[in-house]
């Protein structure tokens, strides 16, 4: 039998290396993702085409009519350097009728919005940081009842863009100051929600109808200084030395009863189908010390590089990464989109 076509589809820029020679683990390069995947396509035995793509449909088009894969692998996290662009290129394929890996466009268009995200939540009952937003463009007025600490954040942007321990706000003033900065440097909605102070908790969940949630796993700050918030800034995220200075780490949540984190598991799982996701995603909650679990967000197409949450956590489900990688081409070939019908 002839190989599986994979189109391979990165942001131009991010197609890796066949190696990782000048793999430096201190300083990881921003194609990390992009050379785990495919190098783990090509160890499946899959006939794997590479596409770097940053504001043209023409090259996606003119390889799906001459090479016409059997699915594309979707890493593209942008388009026009616009995050949110990614649902546009799905719906693309769909109209071109060309299967790909994880989520559907309309999955994409509700986890990317988070405001959005919390108003289906909340109508469903589901326990979600109360909220206000602070359009662009607009002046900041701070409702007159409001409770600190709040956390302020793009509505939009992802992988922690904009969120320092200033954040965190505890006045009116603070507040008008946090959001003004998110309009003039993330350019995007302010999202002013309750603080949660507590625990730090993902759960990755992949399927398009039966789910799979993987076990809960939890961001540990080991050594982190009592005066400074326990949450995923983008240093906390992104500096592998503040991580190491702060035993900043990510293993299975302990000290939960089997009955908690069933729980949270089931929660993830229908968090993941009230915002109609599909292929894989993970979902993001913080734990108060009373027990009570928050929705934080839900991440469509969360990052897949070997070693991250998602994947360790696939790993303790029992899924290494070449099954785990097989299995996100699986959901994405059986995916059934509106053109099969
Ligand atoms: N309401 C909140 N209460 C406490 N911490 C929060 C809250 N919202 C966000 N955070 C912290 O900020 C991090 C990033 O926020 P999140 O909404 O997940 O944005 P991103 O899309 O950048 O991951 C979270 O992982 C959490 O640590
Ligand atoms: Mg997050």
């Amino acid at each position: 039998m002839k190989p599986l076509r994979v189109l391979s589809l990165v942001r131009e820029g991010l197609i890796p290396p066949d190696d990782l020679e000048d793999y430096d683990e201190d300083n990881p390069p921003e194609w990390k993702m992009e050379y785990d995947v495919n190098s783990t396509l090509h160890n499946l035995g899959l006939d794997v085409h590479t596409l770097g793509v940053l504001n043209d449909l023409g090259p996606i088009r003119q390889s799906i009519l001459e090479w016409k894969p059997h699915i594309a692998f979707m890493m593209l996290e942008e388009f026009h350097g616009v995050a949110h662009y990614d649902q546009a290129i799905v719906s693309y394929l769909e109209l071109m009728r060309q299967p790909y890996t994880g989520c559907n466009p309309r999955g994409l268009l509700l986890t990317h919005d988070k405001a959005l995200s919390k108003k289906i939540l909340t109508y469903h009952r589901i326990s979600t940081p109360r909220f206000t937003v602070f359009p662009v463009g607009k002046k900041v007025v701070p409702p007159k009842r409001m409770r600190y600490p709040v956390m302020v954040k793009s509505t939009t942007e992802d992988a922690s863009f904009g969120i320092s321990q200033k954040s965190i706000v505890t006045n009116d003033k603070a507040l008008i100051e946090r959001a003004e900065f998110v309009h003039a440097n993330v350019k995007t909605d302010a999202l002013a929600e309750e603080y949660i102070d507590g625990r730090e908790l993902y759960v990755g969940v992949i399927g398009n109808k039966r789910l799979q949630a993987f076990p809960v796993w939890e961001m540990l700050f080991t050594n982190m200084p009592e005066d400074i918030a326990r949450i995923a800034t983008s240093r906390v995220k992104w500096n592998t030395k503040y991580q190491k200075k702060h035993g900043i780490d990510t293993q299975a949540a302990k000290d939960l009863s089997p009955k908690q984190l069933g729980d949270i598991q089931r929660l993830c799982k229908r968090v993941y189908r009230i915002l109609n996701m599909s292929g894989y995603g993970r979902i993001d909650l913080r734990m108060r010390p009373d027990g009570e679990v928050f929705v934080i967000e839900a991440n469509a197409n969360p990052n897949l590089e070997y070693g991250e949450d998602f994947a360790e956590s696939a790993e303790a489900a029992g899924f290494n990464y070449e099954h785990l990688i097989q299995r996100i081409l699986n959901h994405g070939l059986r995916y059934d989109a509106a053109w099969q019908q």
